[in-house]
């Protein structure tokens, strides 16, 4: 199959954060052509944008329920391959169960869904089907993750002992103190981010970055989460211990009150051999550490890097990648799977990543509800 997939969009209008991540990596390896969506809950905001994206009006739809019965009476070879659910949170599940009822492709944000039980249907209904489904936990595309990923796996730094994994962010600190702000934000309201806002929207990304890169999974976590105001409960800010096994342990640490911060995920690996230290906001660094040797630093589109690493490397080393061909990575590594196309382990994250990211959104509430306390992951 060579020719374009046709890609719908759910959300992602003008008006949002993800949208043109989204629609950049769409267009990054020429595999997919936006064919129309639903933008914006707004019909006249929906039209307007589509018209700004250059879209067939007759492919753009007032509501998800729309888009998929129009597009189900339409011949197989137009309709709509692929769909990107990009919208606020609770959104994302009613939009994917209709999505796989109807047997298309989706790409949809993380948290995959509001509750972990959500997510297991969600995972029962693709069993069904043999679909592409990929939740976009952006930070797995960049090339010197990948390449984190296979040295971890060849045992470069040895047996893993103990982990650091930092998302600090400084984008609530001036709307947490102001009462109307606190209260018309989505991200922290309970019906629309679901029952977390700080370790749903980042802790996720530092858990599942973790579980990714080491092929481990977490066996219990013990979370502290903090709130500022009685009037909005969510959590803005929490710490998670983890645990491997009894000798293999480490922090989750994440924030949206770490005043002055911006994206600021890191991650510290040590293993008995050796460690590694990778900053997405320098992502282009991966830190390799030992006992006995200098400090070495690799980058990406090396030769001495992994064939993974390598494989969606679009320019020669010293043309730094970013959060664009990260997402467009993954993209790419789901074009390859409806395409047939030879696809790493890891090439893009799955349903069932996603589903876990649930199962540790809930536990981490439950722990801190319970006065913090060891849960079994
Ligand atoms: N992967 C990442 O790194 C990353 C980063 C940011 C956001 N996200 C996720 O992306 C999702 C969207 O976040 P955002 O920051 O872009 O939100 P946003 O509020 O900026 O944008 C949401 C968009 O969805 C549209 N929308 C709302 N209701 C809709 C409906 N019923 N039908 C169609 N469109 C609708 C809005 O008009 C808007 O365009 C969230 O789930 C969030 O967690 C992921």
């Amino acid at each position: 199959m060579s020719e374009k997939l046709r890609l719908g969009i759910l959300g992602g209008g003008g008006d949002s954060l993800i949208g043109v991540l989204h629609r950049v990596a769409a267009n990054m390896f020429d595999q997919y052509k936006i064919i129309g969506g639903c933008f914006n809950p707004d019909p006249q905001e929906n039209k307007k944008f589509a018209e700004k994206l250059g879209l067939n009006p007759n492919r753009v739809y007032d509501s998800f329920e729309i888009l998929i019965d129009s597009e189900m009476k339409l011949p197989l070879e137009e309709r709509m391959q692929v769909v990107s659910v990009l919208t606020p949170n609770f959104l994302h599940y009613p939009m994917a169960k209709k999505l796989l009822e109807n047997g298309f492709n989706v790409i949809c944000e993380k948290p995959l869904t509001t509750s972990y039980s959500e997510a297991i249907e969600l995972e029962e209904l693709q069993k069904k089907n043999n679909t592409a489904f990929a939740v976009t936990y952006t930070y797995t595309g960049y090339p010197i993750v990948r390449q984190m990923k296979d040295m971890i796996k060849n045992g470069v730094i040895g047996k893993i002992q103990k982990v650091d994994m930092q998302y600090y962010q400084g984008w609530i600190n001036p709307i947490i103190h102001d009462k109307s702000q606190r209260n018309s934000v989505w991200r922290l309201d309970p019906k629309k981010a679901g029952i977390s806002s700080c370790i749903g929207d980042i802790g996720t990304h530092a858990y599942h970055m973790l579980e990714y890169l080491t092929d481990m999974k977490v066996k219990e976590v013990l979370a502290d989460l903090n709130h500022l105001y009685d009037d909005n409960e969510l959590d803005i800010d929490g710490t998670v211990l983890i645990r491997f096994s009894n000798h293999s342990k480490g922090v989750i640490r994440a924030s949206q009150i770490a005043t002055g911060e911006e994206n600021n995920l890191t991650v510290a690996i040590y293993g008995d051999k050796g460690g590694f230290r990778w900053e997405q906001e320098n992502p282009n660094y991966l830190y390799y550490l030992t006992n006995d040797k200098p400090l070495q630093v690799l980058k990406p589109g090396n030769p001495y890097l992994s064939e993974f690493s390598l494989q969606d490397t679009k320019l020669p080393a010293g043309h730094p990648e970013g959060i664009f061909d990260s997402m467009g990575n993954i993209y790419n590594g789901v074009a390859r799977k409806i395409k047939g196309i030879k696809n790493f382990d890891g090439g893009f994250p799955t349903l069932e990543e996603g589903v876990r990211g649930m199962k540790f959104i809930e536990k981490v509430v439950e722990s801190n509800a319970k006065g913090n306390i060891w849960l079994n992951l």
